[in-house]
Protein backbone atom coordinates (compact mmCIF):
# COMPACT_ATOMS: atom_id res chain seq x y z
CA UNK A 1 0.00 0.00 0.00
CA UNK A 2 1.22 3.51 -1.09
CA UNK A 3 1.89 5.85 2.06
CA UNK A 4 -0.35 8.87 3.08
CA UNK A 5 0.89 12.28 1.48
CA UNK A 6 1.59 14.03 4.77
CA UNK A 7 1.53 17.61 4.62
CA UNK A 8 5.36 19.73 4.38
CA UNK A 9 6.20 20.46 7.53
CA UNK A 10 5.87 24.85 7.44
CA UNK A 11 6.88 26.96 10.19
CA UNK A 12 5.20 30.17 11.97
CA UNK A 13 7.70 31.94 13.36
CA UNK A 14 6.72 34.38 16.73
CA UNK A 15 9.90 36.02 17.67
CA UNK A 16 9.56 37.74 21.22
CA UNK A 17 12.41 39.97 22.74
CA UNK A 18 12.73 38.64 26.16
CA UNK A 19 11.10 35.68 27.92
CA UNK A 20 11.54 33.58 31.00
CA UNK A 21 11.90 30.44 28.89
CA UNK A 22 10.50 29.81 25.18
CA UNK A 23 9.38 26.71 26.62
CA UNK A 24 7.21 28.13 29.14
CA UNK A 25 5.44 30.39 26.28
CA UNK A 26 5.23 27.25 23.95
CA UNK A 27 3.65 25.44 26.25
CA UNK A 28 1.08 27.75 26.60
CA UNK A 29 0.70 28.21 23.00
CA UNK A 30 0.16 24.75 22.73
CA UNK A 31 -2.16 24.61 25.38
CA UNK A 32 -4.67 27.07 24.09
CA UNK A 33 -4.37 25.15 20.71
CA UNK A 34 -1.98 27.15 18.01
CA UNK A 35 -0.97 24.68 14.84
CA UNK A 36 1.74 22.16 14.52
CA UNK A 37 4.84 24.38 13.04
CA UNK A 38 4.59 27.60 15.48
CA UNK A 39 7.77 28.15 17.02
CA UNK A 40 8.41 30.57 19.52
CA UNK A 41 12.23 32.44 19.38
CA UNK A 42 13.63 34.70 21.67
CA UNK A 43 16.66 37.04 21.66
CA UNK A 44 17.22 36.77 25.15
CA UNK A 45 16.00 34.06 28.09
CA UNK A 46 16.11 35.54 31.61
CA UNK A 47 15.52 31.27 32.63
CA UNK A 48 16.56 29.25 30.01
CA UNK A 49 16.59 25.62 31.28
CA UNK A 50 18.52 21.94 29.92
CA UNK A 51 18.23 18.59 31.04
CA UNK A 52 17.57 17.65 34.53
CA UNK A 53 16.46 21.26 35.59
CA UNK A 54 19.83 22.50 34.68
CA UNK A 55 19.96 26.11 34.15
CA UNK A 56 20.75 27.36 30.24
CA UNK A 57 22.77 30.42 29.88
CA UNK A 58 20.95 32.45 26.86
CA UNK A 59 22.46 35.93 26.64
CA UNK A 60 20.10 38.33 24.52
CA UNK A 61 21.26 38.48 20.89
CA UNK A 62 24.60 35.41 21.06
CA UNK A 63 22.86 32.72 20.63
CA UNK A 64 19.98 30.44 18.88
CA UNK A 65 16.92 29.94 21.25
CA UNK A 66 13.94 28.79 20.61
CA UNK A 67 11.02 26.17 20.99
CA UNK A 68 9.20 24.76 18.47
CA UNK A 69 5.35 23.10 18.60
CA UNK A 70 5.03 19.70 16.71
CA UNK A 71 1.92 17.72 16.51
CA UNK A 72 3.45 14.58 15.73
CA UNK A 73 0.86 12.15 14.08
CA UNK A 74 3.62 8.84 14.62
CA UNK A 75 2.82 6.46 17.70
CA UNK A 76 3.66 8.17 20.62
CA UNK A 77 6.08 5.28 21.80
CA UNK A 78 8.88 6.98 19.12
CA UNK A 79 8.99 10.17 21.28
CA UNK A 80 11.82 10.12 22.03
CA UNK A 81 13.29 10.21 19.21
CA UNK A 82 11.99 13.65 18.29
CA UNK A 83 15.18 14.66 20.88
CA UNK A 84 17.26 13.06 18.23
CA UNK A 85 15.39 15.48 15.43
CA UNK A 86 16.52 18.80 17.28
CA UNK A 87 20.24 17.24 17.07
CA UNK A 88 20.34 15.85 13.49
CA UNK A 89 18.97 19.46 12.42
CA UNK A 90 21.73 21.47 14.44
CA UNK A 91 24.45 18.78 13.14
CA UNK A 92 22.97 19.49 9.50
CA UNK A 93 23.04 23.23 9.57
CA UNK A 94 26.77 23.14 11.52
CA UNK A 95 27.59 21.00 8.19
CA UNK A 96 26.10 23.51 5.87
CA UNK A 97 28.40 26.56 7.20
CA UNK A 98 31.87 23.83 7.54
CA UNK A 99 31.75 22.66 10.80
CA UNK A 100 32.61 19.36 11.78
CA UNK A 101 30.00 18.62 14.83
CA UNK A 102 29.30 15.04 16.73
CA UNK A 103 26.12 14.16 18.71
CA UNK A 104 26.41 13.40 22.04
CA UNK A 105 23.71 10.47 23.22
CA UNK A 106 21.15 11.68 24.47
CA UNK A 107 20.81 15.52 23.16
CA UNK A 108 24.21 17.48 23.04
CA UNK A 109 25.72 18.66 20.24
CA UNK A 110 29.73 19.03 20.29
CA UNK A 111 32.36 20.71 18.12
CA UNK A 112 35.99 20.30 18.58
CA UNK A 113 35.14 18.64 22.48
CA UNK A 114 32.93 21.23 23.74
CA UNK A 115 29.18 21.95 23.72
CA UNK A 116 27.61 24.04 21.21
CA UNK A 117 24.00 23.00 21.66
CA UNK A 118 21.86 21.10 23.73
CA UNK A 119 17.85 19.87 23.22
CA UNK A 120 15.43 20.03 25.36
CA UNK A 121 12.07 17.89 24.47
CA UNK A 122 8.68 18.56 26.82
CA UNK A 123 5.20 17.98 26.08
CA UNK A 124 1.65 19.53 26.13
CA UNK A 125 -0.97 17.16 26.08
CA UNK A 126 -0.33 15.69 21.88
CA UNK A 127 2.13 18.40 21.44
CA UNK A 128 5.52 18.10 21.67
CA UNK A 129 7.71 21.19 22.59
CA UNK A 130 10.85 20.98 21.16
CA UNK A 131 13.53 23.41 22.06
CA UNK A 132 17.16 24.11 20.97
CA UNK A 133 19.76 26.08 22.30
CA UNK A 134 22.82 27.14 19.75
CA UNK A 135 25.32 29.46 21.20
CA UNK A 136 26.27 31.12 17.64
CA UNK A 137 28.06 34.59 18.44
CA UNK A 138 29.72 33.96 22.29
CA UNK A 139 33.48 34.72 22.60
CA UNK A 140 34.59 32.70 25.45
CA UNK A 141 34.06 35.27 28.34
CA UNK A 142 30.31 35.47 27.40
CA UNK A 143 29.77 31.98 28.58
CA UNK A 144 28.93 32.03 32.88
CA UNK A 145 32.12 30.50 34.49
CA UNK A 146 30.82 27.14 35.45
CA UNK A 147 30.24 26.26 31.73
CA UNK A 148 33.49 27.93 30.04
CA UNK A 149 36.06 25.25 30.26
CA UNK A 150 32.89 23.05 28.48
CA UNK A 151 31.07 25.81 26.23
CA UNK A 152 32.19 26.56 22.33
CA UNK A 153 30.25 28.86 20.25
CA UNK A 154 30.06 29.18 16.13
CA UNK A 155 31.69 31.93 16.51
CA UNK A 156 34.95 30.34 18.62
CA UNK A 157 34.80 27.60 16.09
CA UNK A 158 34.72 29.84 13.32
CA UNK A 159 37.74 31.84 14.73
CA UNK A 160 40.04 28.89 15.16
CA UNK A 161 43.21 29.46 13.28
CA UNK A 162 42.38 27.55 9.66
CA UNK A 163 38.98 27.68 9.65
CA UNK A 164 36.83 29.09 7.39
CA UNK A 165 32.70 29.09 7.95
CA UNK A 166 30.31 30.05 4.28
CA UNK A 167 28.78 33.29 6.04
CA UNK A 168 31.20 34.33 7.89
CA UNK A 169 31.39 37.90 5.51
CA UNK A 170 27.48 38.71 6.39
CA UNK A 171 28.68 40.40 9.65
CA UNK A 172 24.90 41.73 10.36
CA UNK A 173 24.83 40.57 13.95
CA UNK A 174 28.51 40.71 14.69
CA UNK A 175 30.75 43.78 15.99
CA UNK A 176 32.08 45.60 12.71
CA UNK A 177 35.54 44.22 13.27
CA UNK A 178 34.40 41.03 13.39
CA UNK A 179 34.99 39.51 10.03
CA UNK A 180 35.22 35.95 11.19
CA UNK A 181 31.64 35.95 12.72
CA UNK A 182 29.21 34.03 11.76
CA UNK A 183 25.37 35.03 10.58
CA UNK A 184 23.01 34.55 12.80
CA UNK A 185 20.13 34.73 10.38
CA UNK A 186 21.83 32.60 8.13
CA UNK A 187 22.40 29.69 10.42
CA UNK A 188 18.69 29.77 11.84
CA UNK A 189 17.74 29.70 8.56
CA UNK A 190 19.75 26.86 7.88
CA UNK A 191 18.47 24.84 11.04
CA UNK A 192 14.70 25.36 10.09
CA UNK A 193 15.26 24.08 6.69
CA UNK A 194 17.38 20.96 8.75
CA UNK A 195 14.69 20.72 11.22
CA UNK A 196 11.60 20.46 8.63
CA UNK A 197 13.43 18.24 6.27
CA UNK A 198 14.15 15.49 9.32
CA UNK A 199 10.46 15.76 11.15
CA UNK A 200 9.11 15.18 7.99
CA UNK A 201 11.18 12.41 7.13
CA UNK A 202 10.35 10.77 10.71
CA UNK A 203 6.41 11.70 10.17
CA UNK A 204 6.88 9.28 7.07
CA UNK A 205 9.17 6.60 7.82
CA UNK A 206 9.60 6.87 11.44
CA UNK A 207 12.59 7.14 14.03
CA UNK A 208 14.95 4.60 11.88
CA UNK A 209 16.52 6.98 9.59
CA UNK A 210 17.20 9.78 12.05
CA UNK A 211 18.39 7.04 14.60
CA UNK A 212 21.13 6.08 11.79
CA UNK A 213 21.98 9.42 10.84
CA UNK A 214 22.68 10.12 14.85
CA UNK A 215 24.62 7.24 15.36
CA UNK A 216 26.92 7.95 12.62
CA UNK A 217 27.73 11.34 13.90
CA UNK A 218 27.28 9.75 17.38
CA UNK A 219 30.74 11.53 19.76
CA UNK A 220 30.49 8.21 22.04
CA UNK A 221 30.57 5.09 19.25
CA UNK A 222 32.88 1.78 20.16
CA UNK A 223 33.76 4.21 23.62
CA UNK A 224 33.49 3.06 27.06
CA UNK A 225 31.32 5.44 28.67
CA UNK A 226 29.81 6.02 32.14
CA UNK A 227 26.46 6.75 32.24
CA UNK A 228 24.70 8.70 35.40
CA UNK A 229 20.65 6.91 35.53
CA UNK A 230 17.80 9.79 36.27
CA UNK A 231 18.51 7.39 39.45
CA UNK A 232 22.02 8.52 40.09
CA UNK A 233 23.33 5.15 39.59
CA UNK A 234 25.81 4.17 37.38
CA UNK A 235 26.50 2.13 34.50
CA UNK A 236 29.73 1.35 32.39
CA UNK A 237 30.03 -0.43 29.46
CA UNK A 238 30.89 -0.16 25.48
CA UNK A 239 28.70 2.32 23.02
CA UNK A 240 27.84 -0.26 20.85
CA UNK A 241 24.60 1.18 18.90
CA UNK A 242 21.24 3.11 19.86
CA UNK A 243 17.50 0.92 19.91
CA UNK A 244 14.57 1.94 18.18
CA UNK A 245 13.60 5.55 19.37
CA UNK A 246 17.65 6.36 20.18
CA UNK A 247 18.05 4.10 23.34
CA UNK A 248 21.92 3.73 24.47
CA UNK A 249 23.00 0.37 23.92
CA UNK A 250 25.89 -0.84 26.05
CA UNK A 251 27.99 -3.79 25.73
CA UNK A 252 27.84 -4.63 29.62
CA UNK A 253 28.66 -7.49 32.29
CA UNK A 254 27.00 -9.38 33.28
CA UNK A 255 23.74 -8.42 30.61
CA UNK A 256 24.32 -5.65 27.99
CA UNK A 257 22.22 -2.70 28.24
CA UNK A 258 19.54 -0.49 26.45
CA UNK A 259 19.24 3.01 28.52
CA UNK A 260 16.56 5.08 28.04
CA UNK A 261 17.24 8.21 29.98
CA UNK A 262 21.14 9.55 31.48
CA UNK A 263 23.94 11.54 31.02
CA UNK A 264 27.29 10.04 29.80
CA UNK A 265 29.45 11.05 32.32
CA UNK A 266 33.04 9.83 30.99
CA UNK A 267 34.14 8.41 27.87
CA UNK A 268 37.42 6.68 26.73
CA UNK A 269 38.23 5.72 23.36
CA UNK A 270 38.94 1.93 23.18
C1 LIG B 1 20.40 20.74 27.50
O1 LIG B 1 21.51 20.77 27.00
O2 LIG B 1 20.23 20.22 28.62
C2 LIG B 1 19.22 21.30 26.74
C3 LIG B 1 19.33 22.78 26.55
C4 LIG B 1 18.11 23.34 25.83
C5 LIG B 1 18.12 24.85 25.77
C6 LIG B 1 16.98 25.40 24.96
S1 LIG B 1 17.13 27.12 24.63
C7 LIG B 1 15.51 27.18 24.02
C8 LIG B 1 14.68 26.30 24.93
N1 LIG B 1 14.25 27.06 26.10
C9 LIG B 1 14.78 26.60 27.23
O3 LIG B 1 14.57 27.08 28.35
N2 LIG B 1 15.56 25.57 26.97
C10 LIG B 1 15.59 25.24 25.55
Amino acid sequence: MKAPRLAPVLFHLIRLERVGSTQDDARALAARGVASGTLVLAEEQTAGRGRRGRAWASAPGLGIWMTLIHRSARPFSERPALTLCGCLAVCRALESVGLAPAAKWPNDVWVGGRKIAGVLADTEGEAALLGIGLNVLHAPEDFPEEVRGTATSVRIEALRPGRTISGADAVSNAAPQDCGAPDREEILRAILSALAETLERFESDGPAPIVASIWERSIVRGCTVTVELPTLERVRGTAIGLGPVGELRLAAEPTPLAISSGTVIDMEEM
